[in-house]
């Protein structure tokens, strides 16, 4: 049977920082065309700096990556960022023309998508997003929830094969919380998503990558890792460690609410 070749490729990749940090030490990872990856790990243990490496952003000090087949050199790197949509974590880098429209269309008319397709693609990604009614408006008018939902539109539009969030639903109140959350989940791409949120990483992936001190730690089906307390706690993704913690300071109402949050999950 022919094999598939993988959608990403990253094979030993090193990476220090200008300042001596070294942030990535031999990362090894294959993700396959159509697979939902939560990439998970604590603070600081190299999850923004390896996505970064994806459409080249940071060059690594050693290892190899591929995009699609493609080697991620400067030469593909037009190629690879029209392959790749990355929402960062703060959606104000990814907002910068005079309104939301423009941001959206920003993306397709670098790539030389004609006007007619452009609108289309424009009126698509905005309405998945629910901001048509925002289409008109200066992106730094928008609430919080609303710039996050238009960095994603400016991505959409875009029309990638691979879609990374670096978390998508840090400082969200729960209803953008979930309007985001479902958008993610259907999206027909392969996706990556990094969170400390464990109710989305359920929602939307099937594989866990734990990143640990610059390296992969382990690779596990999502079913695994939710039953593996230790490594959710470790991790930084164990609910019921929060309301352990609240509980021994023995205040009865705080203790009823947090109890009340957890079983809305
Ligand atoms: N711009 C930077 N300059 C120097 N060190 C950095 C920079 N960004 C991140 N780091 C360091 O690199 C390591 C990995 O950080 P990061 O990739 O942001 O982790 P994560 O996304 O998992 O929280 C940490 O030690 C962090 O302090
Ligand atoms: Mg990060």
């Amino acid at each position: 049977m022919e094999k598939k070749s993988p959608i990403i490729s990253i094979k030993n990749l090193h990476f220090t920082y200008p300042d001596g940090t070294v942030a990535l030490k031999g990362v090894n990872l294959t993700i396959q065309e159509g697979e939902s990856i939560a990439l998970v790990g604590k603070n600081g243990s190299g999850k923004s700096t390896l996505i970064k490496h994806l459409n080249g952003i940071y060059q690594g000090d050693r290892g190899e990556i591929t995009v699609d087949g493609l080697p991620v050199i400067e030469e593909n790197l037009q190629t690879i960022r029209g392959l790749i949509g990355m929402a960062f974590q703060d959606p104000d880098n990814q907002l910068f023309c005079p309104t939301v429209y423009d941001d959206v269309a920003f993306g397709p008319i670098n790539m030389d998508v004609d006007e007619m397709a452009l609108h289309k693609r424009v009126q698509e990604s905005l309405e998945k997003m629910g901001l048509m009614d925002l289409a008109d408006c200066p992106s730094h008018n928008l609430s919080f929830g609303q710039q996050k939902r238009a960095a994603m539109a400016t991505i959409l539009s875009m029309r990638p094969k691979i879609m990374i969030f670096d978390e998508p639903t840090s400082n969200l109140d729960p209803k953008n919380e979930a309007v985001i959350t479902e958008i993610i989940a259907n999206l027909p791409y392969t996706r990556i998503l990094i969170s400390h949120d464990l109710p989305i990483l359920y929602q939307v992936c099937q594989k866990v990558v734990v990143m640990d001190d610059g390296r992969i730690d382990a690779i596990m089906s999502m079913e695994d890792f939710i039953t593996n307390r230790q490594l959710l706690r470790k991790n930084g993704l164990d609910f019921t460690f929060k309301c352990d913690c609240c509980n021994g300071h023995n205040h009865e109402h705080r203790h009823n609410q947090i109890e009340k949050k957890s079983l809305s999950f």
